[in-house]
């Protein structure tokens, strides 16, 4: 690992569909993840405990060298971003969920958005849809068992088909054509979403629009690797002997898995 990352954190493993979209677009980076597993889910805590964990998430990785930090989490960036900037001087790249294409291209005018309770109650959020969303009408679903599934590598199989088809009833019922996906977690579940949502409605996630971002700045900043081949290093503040398993199951290979204390 070169002195200087691409630190990437998320409440938990959910991140994970947002890093190996960095990974893709940037194969010469070395990513430093930290998964804020002891602490996860953040979707039912307060916007006052989702910054402070967020900050001490990003110290960990500035201390740890990073040269820009991805917050990985809808959740983080919709209570956080504002925060972090302030705090940190290297340059980070938040999340917002996809509403804007998926409001820009929906022919029915009709559009689910599926995150988490405190995505949902961010003013950033609110301000996203209050933007783009005008004359259309936004379906807002907050997932209960959706992080929990992937937090526990449970993303195929019955269990977890039971979980997305109960919770999708009520966007199956409103006849949507896009559904954004505003949670990082959700995209490992994908699979099980287009079962219940049918081919012809589109399912848009943020992690390919983050990678290209993060490029931008780093291009921006006279910060990409020119050489290399970058490496994939993970942190939890979790037990590493449960979560180790579901990183490579995750990522879909061996991963370097330790615990870090935050
Ligand atoms: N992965 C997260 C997000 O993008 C948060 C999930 C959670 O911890 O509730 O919103």
């Amino acid at each position: 690992m070169s002195a200087h990352p691409l630190g990437i954190f998320d409440s938990g493993l959910g991140g994970l569909s947002v890093a190996r979209e960095v990974r893709l677009r940037l194969p010469r980076e070395d990513l430093l993840y930290i998964a804020d597993s002891a602490y996860v889910p953040y979707g039912g805590r307060s916007l006052e405990e989702i910054r402070e964990r967020s900050i001490a998430m990003t110290r960990e990785l500035v201390e740890a060298g990073a040269k820009l930090v991805v917050a990985a989490c809808n959740t983080a960036s919709g209570a956080a971003i504002e925060a972090l900037r302030e705090t940190f001087a290297i340059p980070i790249v938040g999340l917002e969920p996809a509403v804007k294409p998926a409001a820009a291209t929906s022919r029915k005018r009709r559009i689910a958005v599926l995150a988490t309770p405190a995505t949902l109650q961010t003013e950033r959020f609110h301000r996203l849809v209050d933007n783009h969303g005008p004359g259309i009408d936004v379906v807002k679903v907050a997932c209960p068992g959706f992080v929990e599934l992937v937090e526990s590598g449970e993303v195929t199989g019955e269990r977890a088909a039971k979980v997305v088809r109960d919770v999708l009833a009520s966007v199956v019922e409103a006849d949507v054509d896009r559904v954004v996906l505003g949670c990082t977690h959700y995209p490992f579940l994908r699979e099980h979403l287009t079962d219940v949502l049918g081919e012809s409605v589109e399912i848009l996630d943020s992690g390919a629009a983050v990678a290209r971002q993060v490029e931008r700045v780093l291009a921006a900043n006279g910060l990409l690797r020119q050489s290399g081949s970058g490496d994939f290093r993970a942190l939890t503040t979790g037990d590493p002997t449960t979560v180790a398993p579901i990183v490579d199951r995750l990522w879909g290979g061996p991963v370097d898995t330790a615990h870090v204390s935050i």
